[in-house]
């Protein structure tokens, strides 16, 4: 795989912007002018009246088989891709621009889908849209029948409404509005909820259109605050430590490219995706080798298992109905990430379209991660030791209540792991005194946190040393009792190949140990096998939901944990391009129902993990984080250990006869 790229100068010349706009990777995100372009060129051409609002501004990405024959100052045209919604005429368009040539390629209109979130209108914000609802009459006579005479201390979190059939929501762009009290001014008030009152929101009209009363429940009466300025004292026994790199990171980033000692790969970023890593490779022997053409968390859900009221609906694809990256924070120094940081900006946009440019929401940064190998030649006295050192590629979303933390992690033996960090608030209810719930935890009095799961769909389009690969599930099994195996101790591995779309999805099975690998049949190790990389699964589950329950078919992608597809540059999320509202079917199942051709053919693996969150105390009022993820490892991709080159580390202390000295 060949890379190319601009060096980055902080003090750019006429000459160094001129030369950086010519050298510009096909694959970086869109910039701030870029994006002001496609809006200027979508007003000016596709004629879809003023009340336009944004959905998606991306990069349209060139297609592969272009990308794979890129060469440095190659000429590879400039497209963007965007939905926008016409608020007053309720009509989505999917429109391309040529930013080349300051021209419109496609405008469409896409019936019977909604949007992901939008909230407000030309002229008002989320703030000022959550003002304009606490101001409706009929709210705050609701709330004052709960003896809540301050809206203003009110806080309204939209949720999408899911899709159970309602005739009535049927063509509406509607949301939930769940409601908290804050005690005063910057509390935390989800530790308020006012339970049973639930707000229909219609988003195209900024207002309210019902007030659903399932009953007064008393507000829980304690403060659940976390804030700094909130605590008593501090433990008073922590000890700085310092992360120093006195001759700086060892990597080198040229625009979006990073190389990291024999890791390379190229940053993007989306508003729906938020990371986005490109032709992720390792240098072996002088070669380029490629592992993954494009890796990005392609949706996620978060399914709850209360039925009262209407907490039933709660199921949140904070990817595809919301954007995890339009959420994602601007990291600060010493507090998310700790070392000698490189951060990437990102360009975003508001619901007008206007370019905004997010700083610092992707952090990178080198971590020491104890031992990468060791072994001690007891006969001889000699050890030799690596520490292994990992690259971390991050970024961070607050999605109402909640913190998600993404976190690429790249080692010095091939391997690569992928983990969410969970953290944040837990979502809160209310339930009258000295009441227990069934399908959660009382955390405070009368304060309840639902049980529910969080799943999240890796997409990996794998190019395992090209683009011609095949997935086998491999099991650990008992061999049978027979002549060769007449004491019972062994056992063996069953490959199996999976040769077409229909024989998946596969389920997770520790018992067998299972992975799945993807090979390359016509590239061999050493030892004569196709080379090959493994997903090796971590915590994982399946949903406690019924078969026939809503969000089984509308986030089908849970149902098993490796999906696998053929190719298509226009299949990237898992539950289908609009999932807000939708009843499910899209996505993975709809697209494998072709049941295409699996082997040595370009195809694209969705892992899908999940976490089980049944609230514990120790949750409330902010949660330690959880932590979920899975591994993508070399299994004979390498011929042997790829990290014997590590040096051993400079050592500051001397041994002899097993006393050493510092
Ligand atoms: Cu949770």
């Amino acid at each position: 795989m060949a890379e190319e790229d601009i060096v980055v100068i902080e003090e750019k010349t006429y000459q160094q912007k001129t030369q950086d706009k010519l050298n510009k990777h096909p694959l970086d995100p869109l910039s701030i002018e870029e994006i002001n372009q496609t809006v200027e060129i979508i007003k000016a051409q596709a004629n879809l009246g003023k009340e336009l609002l944004f959905e998606t501004i991306v990069l349209r990405e060139p297609a592969k088989t272009e990308m794979l024959n890129y060469k440095p100052n190659s000429k590879i045209s400039r497209e963007a891709f965007a939905v926008a919604l016409n608020y007053k005429e309720e009509k989505v368009y999917e429109l391309i621009v040529s930013l080349d040539q300051n021209k419109l390629l496609k405008n469409e209109y896409i019936p019977d889908v909604q949007p992901a979130f939008i909230f407000g209108d030309l002229n008002m914000n989320f703030i000022e849209w959550e003002n304009t609802l606490k101001n409706d009459p009929d709210f705050i006579a609701a709330l004052a029948k709960r003896g809540v005479a301050t809206p203003e201390l009110v806080m309204i979190d939209p949720w999408p409404i899911s899709n159970f059939g309602n005739p009535s929501e049927q063509g509406k762009r509607l949301a939930i509005g769940r409601c908290w009290l804050r005690r005063e001014e910057g509390d935390n008030g989800y530790a308020r909820p006012i339970e049973g009152l639930s707000l229909i929101l219609d988003l195209n009209k900024n207002k309210i259109i019902e007030i659903q009363d399932f009953g007064i429940v008393p507000i829980p009466p304690e403060d659940g605050n976390y804030a700094a300025r909130y605590q008593d004292s501090f433990r008073s026994d922590i000890k700085p430590i310092e992360i120093t790199q006195p001759e700086g990171p060892s990597f080198t980033i040229t625009g979006n490219h990073i190389k990291w000692q024999k890791w390379q790969l190229r940053i993007g970023f989306t508003p729906r995706e938020g990371l986005v890593l490109h032709n992720i490779s390792y240098e072996d022997k002088g070669e380029l080798r490629p592992i993954i053409y494009r890796a990005a968390l392609s949706e996620m859900v978060v399914p709850y298992g209360d039925p009262t009221n209407d907490h039933y609906k709660k199921q949140v694809f904070d990817s595809g109905e919301v954007g995890i990256g339009k959420c994602a924070n601007s990291l600060e120094l010493g507090c998310d990430c700790l070392g000698e940081i490189h951060y990437f900006d990102a360009a975003l946009f508001d619901i007008t379209g206007k370019a905004t440019l997010q700083k610092n929401v992707i952090c990178m940064h080198e971590e020491d991660y104890g031992i990468l190998w060791k072994h001690t030649d007891h006969r001889i006295n000699e050890t030799e030791t690596r520490r292994s050192r990992r690259l971390v590629i991050s970024f961070i979303a607050t999605v109402g209540n909640y913190e998600y933390g993404f976190f690429w992690y790249f080692y010095q033996d091939g391997s690569i792991d992928y983990e969410v960090k969970l953290t944040g608030i837990v979502n809160s209810s209310a339930v009258p005194p000295n009441t227990q719930p069934k399908n959660g935890t009382l955390v405070a009095p009368q304060v309840v946190a639902h049980n529910h799961q969080h799943y999240f769909n890796v997409r990996l389009d794998m190019m395992v040393d090209g683009l011609e690969n095949s997935i086998y599930e491999v099991d650990t099994v008992r061999d049978p009792l027979s002549t060769e195996n007449p004491h019972g101790n062994a056992f063996s591995i069953k490959k199996t190949l999976l040769p077409e779309e229909e024989n998946f999805p596969r389920k997770i099975d520790p018992f067998a140990a299972r992975y799945w690998t993807i090979a390359n049949h016509s590239k061999k190790n050493y030892m004569g096998e196709s080379v090959s990389y493994k997903i090796a699964p971590g915590e994982n589950l399946l949903p406690f939901h019924h078969d026939d329950a809503v969000i089984m078919k509308r986030a089908a992608f849970m149902t098993g944990h490796m999906w696998a597809t053929a190719y298509h540059q226009d299949e990237l999320f898992a539950a289908g391009n609009y999932p807000n509202q939708h009843p499910g079917g899209d996505g993975l199942p709809k697209w494998m129902s072709a049941n295409r051709n699996l082997q040595d053919k370009d195809v694209v693996v969705w892992y899908t993990f999940g976490h089980n969150h049944i609230p514990r105390l120790e949750d409330w009022p902010v949660m330690p984080v959880a932590y979920t993820g899975f591994s993508i490892k070399p299994s004979g991709f390498f011929d042997r250990n790829p990290a014997l080159d590590v040096p051993p580390s400079a050592s500051h202390c001397s041994c002899d006869e097993g006393q050493c000295s510092c």
